[in-house]
């Protein structure tokens, strides 16, 4: 029979909402899936802004793979010089090879070499970087030489974007997986060559909120255009989501693809 890792991705987890949001619920998840790894998207964990290397340290406390990120990567800068010790937390592979950290890491589950790619989009993006298709092709051709199994987080506004990126990369890595608009769309699919695709994983954090944050001041903003400062939403009901992905470990095709979105009506705080 042949051998299958089951890797469950998990949307950007929106601060401490999120994070407590994760800790409540992966053991039990990871139980019902059966899931092999853990990958998620760190880019909000510290108060909806970036990720610092205590909340990196608490995601190695859950068994978590590897950490992805995009935009929001160097919000907190303590971030900064710890990414350029550990590929832990990813950045996006396509900012400035000048810019410290890894936009790919590989590591080990089963016994098979699993590669984590991470990429960010241009359209609609506060800050404009190389090209994230050319870039992932470089990396892809680069893993490939060592695993078949690869995951790529294509963080990025738009669903054109990512469903390109998908179809320029399928049956050459195991999925792409949007992250980024913090809400999950329903289009999980196996591609026609093998790789698993879905425009976005969502988020953990506050259904109550605009995607994890509070509500009013980002109301403000909308109805003035005036800068404001919001934070991350606490109050139920909170969504978690993500999906799971089952991986052939020998060829890296995708088997299937099942979205995970938990609604826990249960206040954290
Ligand atoms: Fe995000
Ligand atoms: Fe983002």
């Amino acid at each position: 029979m042949t051998p299958v890792l089951k890797i469950l991705m998990v949307g950007d987890l929106f601060g401490k909402t999120g994070r407590e949001l994760f800790a409540r619920h992966i053991d039990a998840v990871r139980e019902q899936y059966a899931i092999d790894a853990t990958i998620v998207n760190g880019e909000n964990s510290a108060d909806g802004k970036g990720i610092t290397p205590d909340i990196a340290a608490f995601f190695k406390k859950h068994n978590v793979a590897v950490v992805t990120t995009g935009n929001h990567v160097w919000d907190k800068k303590d971030i900064i010089p710890y990414m350029s010790e550990s590929d832990f937390v990813l950045r996006p592979a396509n900012y400035p090879d000048k810019c410290p950290g890894s936009g790919m890491t590989f590591f080990i589950c089963k016994g098979y070499k699993v590669a984590v790619i991470n990429v960010m989009g241009r359209l609609f993006m506060p800050v404009q970087l190389d090209c994230p298709v050319k870039k992932a092709q470089t990396l892809v051709e680069e893993a490939r030489e060592q695993t078949p199994i690869i995951l790529v987080d294509m963080h990025a506004e738009t669903t054109y974007e990512k469903i390109c990126l998908a179809y320029v990369l399928d049956g050459k890595v195991s999925a792409v997986v949007g992250t980024h608009t913090h809400v999950q769309t329903a289009d999980a699919q196996i591609l026609p060559e093998g790789t698993a695709y879905l425009t976005d994983l969502g988020m953990g954090g506050s259904l109550n909120s605009m995607i994890g944050a509070t509500k009013e001041p980002l109301l403000h903003k909308f109805l003035t255009q005036m800068p404001v400062k919001h934070s991350p939403a606490t109050d139920a009901p909170y969504v978690l989501s993500g999906a799971v992905i089952t991986i052939a470990a020998d060829t890296g095709k995708s088997l299937a693809i099942e979205t995970v979105y938990i609604v826990d009506t249960e206040p954290l705080f």
